[in-house]
């Protein structure tokens, strides 16, 4: 998943964010106690060094951090061990899911400080210009130096302004995303798709991430966009506008234009299914 770039509206939800919490807490939705500062997370589960391979600045990284899952055992208890996925909330409402399992399978950290730098901070190479991000007040990093899956996997999973985490079963928490009733493999397949490469900045029928524009309500994308420029403009935005604020969608990903036509054939699908958001 390639990140977002800043926008207008991105500083406006940090500011109303920043008013609502301490500036390292840490939201832990529908646990017992939900706001956590970073003291409080130290008490319980101590803080390590590690290094990890980083996605966006290509190169290994050294950082202080809490083992995730001994994070979640202790604000959530051991049953979101049941739950799909965990939901994950950026400060500017880029907002990704990453299933249990994974967490399960691989080790994940919950990083809040650089032990190689002064700043917490990096600097995003996968795209030109690179630009300097802010990671405060949690980056969520996966051990991928000796698990080449993970590693190549890429920046999958490693979302970073992370304020929320919420475990959640995917269809309870999401209906409104569903394919319609007796939608066909295609569609379901490209709703999976949409749900790891569209659905963290994007909403269809009100539900997912902040950072996009809505795709389905009241109007379908693909009832106002031609199918060439749709297709072309998710294969490479900025092939369709010179400043197109969404990036390019997974560019290292094998079959990619695959994907791409699997995620229309789930938006058609969709503007059979409108609900109000
Ligand atoms: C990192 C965030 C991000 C991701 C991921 C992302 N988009 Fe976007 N998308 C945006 C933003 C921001 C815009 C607003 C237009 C712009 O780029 O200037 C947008 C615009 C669009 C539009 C144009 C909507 C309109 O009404 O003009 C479509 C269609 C779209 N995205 C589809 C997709 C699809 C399909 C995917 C997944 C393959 C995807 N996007 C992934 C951020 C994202």
């Amino acid at each position: 998943m390639k990140r977002r770039r800043a926008s207008a509206l991105a500083i406006a939800v940090v500011l109303v964010a920043g008013a609502a919490r301490g500036a390292d807490e840490l939201d832990f939705r529908g646990a017992p106690k939900t706001g956590w500062s970073r003291a409080e997370l130290a008490k319980l589960v101590p803080a390590q060094q590690v290094r990890v391979w980083d996605p966006y600045e290509l190169r290994e990284i050294e950082l202080e951090a809490f083992p995730m899952n001994a994070v979640l055992d202790a604000t959530f208890g051991a049953r979101w061990r049941e739950r799909d996925e965990i939901l994950m909330t950026c400060k500017d409402g880029f907002q990704p899911s990453v299933p249990v399992q994974r967490f399960l399978k691989h080790r994940a950290w919950l990083a809040f400080r650089r032990i190689d730098q002064r700043d917490f901070e990096l600097l995003e190479h996968d795209v030109t210009p690179p630009v300097r991000v802010e990671l405060a007040p949690y980056y969520l990093v996966w051990a991928n130096l000796d698990d080449p899956q993970v590693r190549a996997e890429g920046d999958l999973g490693w979302p970073y302004q992370l304020v929320a985490v919420e475990p959640v079963d995917f269809q309870a928490h999401f209906p409104k995303l569903a394919p319609p009733a007796g939608a066909g493999e295609p569609v379901r397949q490209g709703f999976l798709a949409f749900r790891s490469y569209c659905l963290p900045c994007h909403t269809v029928n009100g539900e997912g991430g902040r950072v996009g524009p809505e795709l389905n309500y009241p109007m379908n994308v693909t009832e106002y966009w031609h199918a060439p420029a749709l297709r072309r403009w998710i294969l490479d935005p900025r092939s369709v506008r010179s400043r197109a604020a969404m990036p390019s969608i997974a560019p290292g990903l094998a079959d990619r234009e695959g994907m791409v036509d699997t995620v229309i054939t789930y938006l058609e699908a969709m503007a059979t299914k409108k609900v109000a958001p």
